[in-house]
């Protein structure tokens, strides 16, 4: 199998090297090659290696498109997995990324997969993980469930991991049971409060561990699922966003507020409600590109958060919550480090009623391309 992984790895490689030079009658020639290798039952790809360049060939063309994985799951191409773990990040909301990300879990590629969650990008990593989720498959149960509770995870992938594994029956099983047993590191408590508390059949037992948190009135916040089913006033959520929610000290919208997040001008074409529930109830969750907090402890004692604007030699410049840059020399600082926990506030429904809420994300799904 190892042979034939890096035969193919190799032919790939020549593929993609050369591939300008593949003239039109080659390419009509590989493709129905394919066509007839389709109709072979049981092809055994290594006793036919000009059908198999035509299909490496056709292959190349063809990359990330329904066709492209329909060949590699029919011809079982494990040199593929590379390619598959890209196309469930970068295709991961679509039926074609999930479909890759199920591929994955056919192959058992848990290798690969590890290895994207123990890189660098626990962004990617984590919609590799929302991907596998979306297949809904017990089979990912057990990598989800080490995810969840692995230390050595960044916080957003192990989050994506308490949603994902929340999408199946036996899988909300599991994160009750982790939550039982005192397992549930704390930033995870919203992902789970949200998921179980929302399941009729798992509720009371839940319950006995998470609550969801109050909002203005004291009363506990329904679950993102319940919030998303309500329409809100987009007036009142734009009044509520500049005001009582104190949502523009943060963000600007159309060159209005401050800019310690990022620019909500448009957020309405990026995020989905459920999206939107996220961001505001649980920021640490999955912290934007950029926006990450680093803790810095100077020299006489003060601990500072902010997000890191430029770093030089000789100093740092970050912008605290507040939107102001701080300059910090580098001498004056002990320690720094990056932190998982987002400079936006993860109680700012302390101050809004669950429909004062419901308002705001009305009037942010409205913040388009214009
Ligand atoms: C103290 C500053 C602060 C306040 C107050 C604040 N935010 Fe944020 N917000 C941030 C930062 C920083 C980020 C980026 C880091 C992250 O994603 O958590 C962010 C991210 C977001 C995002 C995700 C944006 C994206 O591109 O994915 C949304 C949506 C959002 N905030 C909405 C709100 C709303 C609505 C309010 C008011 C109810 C609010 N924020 C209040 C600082 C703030």
């Amino acid at each position: 199998m190892l042979r034939y992984s890096l035969c193919f790895a190799l032919l790939l490689f020549a593929s993609q090297a050369f591939s300008q030079e593949v003239d039109e009658a080659t390419r009509a020639k590989d493709a129905r090659r394919v066509k007839a290798l389709l109709r072979l039952e049981n092809v055994d790809l290594d006793t036919l290696p000009e059908a198999k360049a035509s299909l490496v060939r056709h292959l190349e063309t063809i990359q990330g498109t329904d066709e492209y994985l329909e060949l590699i799951r029919r011809f079982k191409l494990k040199a593929a997995v590379p390619q598959l773990v890209k196309l469930a990040i970068d295709k991961g909301e679509e039926t074609l990324g999930v479909e890759a990300a199920k591929t994955l879990l056919d192959f058992a590629a848990s290798d690969a997969i590890d290895n994207e969650l123990a890189g660098k990008d626990s962004a990617r990593a984590a919609k590799l993980i929302a991907a596998i989720g979306l297949a809904a498959d017990p089979r990912a149960n057990d990598l989800l469930e080490a995810t969840v509770q692995n230390e050595e995870r960044a916080m957003p992938i192990r989050s994506a991991a308490a949603a994902a594994i929340g999408l199946n029956k036996p899988g909300k099983e599991k994160l009750l049971k982790i939550v039982e047993a005192g397992k549930l590191p704390k930033e995870l408590n919203f992902v789970a409060a949200n998921l179980l508390l929302n399941d009729p059949a798992l509720k009371d037992r839940a319950s006995k561990f998470l609550t969801l948190p109050a909002t203005a009135d004291s009363k506990p916040l329904p679950p993102v699922a319940e919030l998303v089913k309500r329409t809100g006033d987009v007036a009142a959520g734009k009044q509520l966003f500049n005001t009582t929610g104190t949502c523009v000290k943060c963000h600007k919208v159309r060159g209005e507020g401050k800019e310690v997040g990022p620019d909500l001008s448009e957020i309405g074409s990026k995020l989905s409600k459920d999206a939107f529930y996220v961001s505001i109830l649980d920021p640490s969750a999955g912290i934007s590109h950029n926006y990450e907090t680093y803790t810095f402890l100077l020299a006489d004692g003060t601990v500072l958060n902010g997000i890191m604007v430029s770093q030089t030699d000789a100093e740092f410049q970050v912008k605290t919550a507040e939107a102001i840059v701080r300059k910090i020399p580098r001498d004056e600082v002990e320690e720094f480090k990056k932190s998982h926990i987002s400079l936006m506030p993860a109680d700012l429904q302390k101050l809004l009623t669950a429909q004062n809420l419901v308002d705001v994300v009305e009037y942010l799904t409205t913040l388009k391309k214009q």
